[in-house]
């Protein structure tokens, strides 16, 4: 892509793991400011956010939930889908009503969205009271921005990936649960998915430095982590180290943390090593998250997927196999381009063969810049609509079946708060990513106890502790 004003990093070439420290030295230019931070997407955004709430807190900014109450608004935004833009612009809408009353107001824009040409001319035409814009590959230079900031919009995004940065501090979430990149970037150009665009190609962090990360975590008392990438199965590819994804995931468990997740796994590079792996360390979770997509070899290919129907299904019973009682969940998207009645009923049957424990789906929306964007789409709103909801009433029964199987099971959860709505509850989740509601309990937050299930929902579980004494 040739955005305009973008700057083009270096680009890392096959072999040469650069690496780079990221600066900290900043002065305290922001006290008595406060920055209002809002997060769109997946949870590698709401963990670049963790990041960039780190870098404001050493400027001085301290954090507000209220947007009028702010002196900078961020948004760091999502592209996957079309509702993501539509959801960014309107908030920004909020913010422009704001800066006519505080004139002073930053507001700077981040993420995904950044990244995509048509994005920045449309910030650039329209909306130029936004006074920056930064990309994904340049989060560290977010302070340097505000420091510098100019009368006029600046836009500072590159079009290409640089280095792998190391030493990156977070101001994280939660004191249980910690996310942890292994890798950034996608190489697999899925012909409808914006990402390869806006997050660049696959670079791997090395396993040392990754280790290294989960160690101090386990120290501070963490409990869990999730390692995350877009393709997590690819890991290590780029560096040509002579170690993979199975190696990483064995040095993780052997590190001792309690709870160790991974998301996203692709099919195509799922290995029976790796399956093998997590079977044989209880500190990996039996959750996999295994996006489908569709059911249909056609629509596969066209979505340049790199795997059949048979292939997923394959894969799937290996998992299913091997790892004892494994929860696994999907992606599914419907309306395709070209997606026939038959093409969707292949997607249906697999639902009905795989059972997923629960699934995440999606109407297409056309992404500027993807291949599939310029197949001429055949299929109409109505009939994209009428296939979501048939898929939806199939999943989500197939959720609730998963969770009416652990009714009056003991299950061990790591508890993580308690319920915002009612606090006379606590929440947490089962090793296979269930959310349960708990009676009371409050001195067990940070904690796996063993609960027992007393009745299921379809996206959740009411649970009850079980006396002392029981192990699971
Ligand atoms: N349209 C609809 N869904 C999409 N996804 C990715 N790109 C698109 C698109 N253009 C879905 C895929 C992916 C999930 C994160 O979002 O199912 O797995
Ligand atoms: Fe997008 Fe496909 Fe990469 Fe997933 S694997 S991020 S769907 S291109």
């Amino acid at each position: 892509m040739n955005l305009p004003d973008l700057k083009q990093a270096k680009k890392r070439t096959d072999n040469e793991v650069v690496e780079k420290q990221v600066e900290y030295n900043y002065p305290k230019a922001f006290v008595n400011k406060k920055y209002f931070l809002r997060t769109y997407g997946c949870q590698m955004n709401v963990h670049d956010s963790e990041e960039i709430r780190k870098y404001l807190e050493i400027l001085g900014f301290s954090e507000t939930t209220v947007l009028e109450e702010s002196d900078l608004v961020v948004l760091n935004t999502c592209a996957i889908r079309e509702n993501a833009h539509d959801k960014v612009f309107g908030y920004l809408g909020r913010c422009k009503h704001l800066k006519r009353e505080k004139p002073d107001l930053l507001i700077a824009i981040g993420g995904c969205m950044s990244q995509e040409e048509n994005v920045v001319c449309e910030i650039k035409t329209k909306h130029p009271y936004v006074d920056i814009v930064f990309g994904t590959h340049n989060i560290n230079e977010l302070p340097k921005l505000l420091l510098e900031n100019k009368a006029k919009q600046t836009i500072e995004v590159y079009s290409i990936e640089g280095d792998v940065y190391e030493g990156i501090q977070y101001k994280r979430d939660s004191k249980i649960t910690a996310w942890v990149d292994i890798m950034y970037g996608c190489d697999k150009f899925c012909t409808y998915c914006i990402v390869p665009y806006t997050r660049g190609k696959e670079r791997s962090r090395k396993l040392e430095n990754i280790i290294a990360e989960v160690e101090e975590l386990k120290q501070n008392g963490y409990k869990e982590v999730t390692l995350l990438g877009q393709n997590v199965n690819a890991y290590g590819r780029d560096l040509n180290m002579g170690y993979d994804f199975k190696d990483l995931l064995e040095k993780v468990a052997q590190t001792g943390i309690d709870r160790i997740r991974f998301v996203t796994s692709h099919p195509w590079n799922f290995t029976s090593e790796m399956i093998d792996v997590i079977a044989k360390y209880d500190n990996i979770m039996p959750y996999i998250h295994l996006p489908l997509q569709s059911g249909s070899d056609g629509i596969l290919k066209l979505m340049g997927r790199r795997y059949t129907k048979e292939e997923y299904l394959h894969l799937y019973n290996q998992i299913k196999e091997k790892i004892p009682n494994v929860s696994i969940t999907t992606d599914i998207i419907v309306g395709f381009p070209n997606e026939t009645e038959e093409d969707f009923l292949e997607t249906l049957d697999v639902v009905n063969t795989c059972k997923f424990d629960s699934a995440f789906t999606f109407i297409y929306s056309p992404r500027v810049g993807t291949p599939a964007s310029l197949i001429k789409d055949n299929v109409t709103m109505e009939e994209k609509e009428e296939r979501l909801q048939r898929l939806n009433t199939l999943v989500n029964a197939y959720s609730l079946e998963a969770n009416q199987r652990l009714v009056e099971n003991i299950v061990p959860v790591l508890i993580l708060g308690e319920n915002e709505k009612d606090k006379t509850r606590i929440y947490g989740y089962t090793d296979t990513m269930k959310l349960v509601n708990i009676e009371g309990g409050c001195d067990l937050i940070g904690k796996i106890v063993p609960i027992k299930i007393k009745e299921a929902k379809s996206f959740s579980l009411d649970g009850e502790i079980v006396k002392e004494g029981v192990s699971i």
